[in-house]
């Protein structure tokens, strides 16, 4: 893949990470106004770089081409919503979902069931649609809302960890997720004092 193909291809993602940037931008301005609490702390995206992207490819013993990305990518866009609480996030993505022109492709709760390593986050994969001149292309874009303790673990852990063969792996990861607990228990010690509650 050269670079001008590259950044060719990444346009519509591009483009469709945009669109859901600024829905998730009017939701935040809606539920303030109608709670006087925002319920986004802030939001981090990215587009997958062109090493990362040809990567990704071989490590699941695929060409590195554009074709392929396409076909086996979901998460060249990616969008990454950090709340104040566990039910802002529920909220926003039963309003993101009652905005009949964007399609759920796919959807992971890692906070009802956090994965093994102690791992939580919401994470969703919308299609959005992308109008060219005289057509209408749905491109994913990856979405993880996280509360601001669940990003903090998930940095520190990606920073020792994650995708990493360290050593001390083993005894490593008993002390993550006991963490992992720990932030979990303070999280739901500040719930006890959001009085808001969600909007119907
Ligand atoms: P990837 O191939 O890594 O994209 O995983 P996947 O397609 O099986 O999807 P999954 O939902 O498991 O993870 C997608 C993304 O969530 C990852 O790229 C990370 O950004 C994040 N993630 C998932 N699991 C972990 C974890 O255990 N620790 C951290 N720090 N991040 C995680
Ligand atoms: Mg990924």
């Amino acid at each position: 893949m050269t670079d001008e193909e590259y950044y060719t291809f990444i346009q519509p993602y591009t483009d469709a990470k945009q669109m859901l940037l600024s829905r998730l931008d009017v939701l935040n301005h809606h539920l303030y106004e109608a709670s006087d609490n925002c319920p986004i702390h802030y939001i981090q995206s990215r587009i997958k770089r062109k090493d990362s992207l040809e990567e990704k490819l071989i490590r699941r013993d695929l060409e590195p081409t554009m074709e392929n990305a396409k076909d086996h990518l979901q998460d060249i866009a990616g969008i990454r919503v950090i709340c104040y609480f566990v039910d802002d996030i529920y909220n926003l993505v039963r309003r993101l979902k009652t905005q009949n022109d964007l399609i759920t492709i796919r959807e992971s709760d890692y906070i009802s069931q956090p994965k093994p390593n102690g791992y939580r986050s919401y994470h969703i994969i919308i299609g959005v649609p992308v109008y060219c001149l005289d057509c209408m292309e749905y491109f994913p874009v990856e979405i993880q809302f996280r509360t601001m303790s669940m990003d903090f673990w998930a940095s520190m852990e990606h920073r020792i960890s994650y995708k990493k063969d360290r050593k001390d792996k083993e005894k490593l990861t008993p002390i993550l997720k006991k963490y992992a607990g720990m932030l979990t228990r303070i999280e739901q010690h500040f719930e006890q004092h959001n009085d808001i509650g969600s909007i119907e």
